[in-house]
């Protein structure tokens, strides 16, 4: 399990992974200032041509991808992008909206932490707001969590509830977990930057021990 504080006085680097829109990125992109603590040294994807590349060009930082179609198979795709990342030394990679599992190369090598967008246990995977939609929840929200090998199965760092509306569709609801959820990553990742880490079990807890 990736863990540990973060000890150096220096701004934490950070690797951030995207498949899509990256609006994400932009909120961490946007709240990189040197108080905050960390600076966002790379970009990577694991496709071409997506916004979210983009929005790291136009910000100056430098980009990657690692398309698995490029690969023998899993292993080997997760070896190239354990690699591609390695390069730029983060001491925290950020999966924000990153739609591939990471294989072990990569967990193994950095602490890694994602947000998604429903109340974990509830709802994993790649659907979670048409899930949580079909289900009939009242209630449902993002989830910010440190990665294991599982699909969303890591342990919990932070949480915050949306509501449910009437009338809502899979857009309109996922758009209001968006506006938490990129709050709610910001907050952490600059948490776990200023203040460190810990994880015993399944509990994550930040700052100092
Ligand atoms: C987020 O809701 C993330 O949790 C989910 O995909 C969305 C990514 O949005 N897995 P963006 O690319 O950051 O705009």
């Amino acid at each position: 399990m990736p863990s540990g504080p973060h000890h150096s006085a220096e701004a934490a680097r950070l690797v951030v992974l995207v498949s899509g829109s990256g609006t994400n990125l932009q909120a961490l992109l946007d709240a990189a200032t040197p108080s905050f603590g960390a600076v966002i040294v790379a970009v990577g994807a694991d496709r071409d041509g997506i916004e979210g590349l983009a929005r790291a060009e136009r910000a100056g930082v430098p980009t990657f991808v690692e398309r698995v179609a490029d690969h023998a198979g899993r292993d080997e795709w997760d070896e190239a992008l354990a690699g591609k990342i390695a390069a730029y030394k983060p001491d925290l990679v950020v999966s924000a909206g990153f739609m591939k599992i990471l294989g072990r190369r990569v967990l193994d090598s950095f602490p890694v932490v994602n947000t998604h967008p429903a109340l974990l246990p509830s709802f994993p995977g790649a659907h979670a707001v048409r899930d949580a939609l079909a289900y009939g929840v009242r209630v449902t929200g993002c989830t910010v969590h440190l990665v294991d090998t599982g699909v969303d199965t890591g342990p919990v760092i932070a949480q915050e509830a949306v509501p449910v509306r009437e009338g809502d569709d899979e857009e309109t609801l996922h758009e209001r977990i968006k506006t938490v959820e990129r709050r709610l990553l910001v907050e952490v990742v600059g948490r776990m930057a200023r203040e460190g880490w810990t994880v015993s079990g399944r509990r994550v807890r930040l700052g100092r021990a």
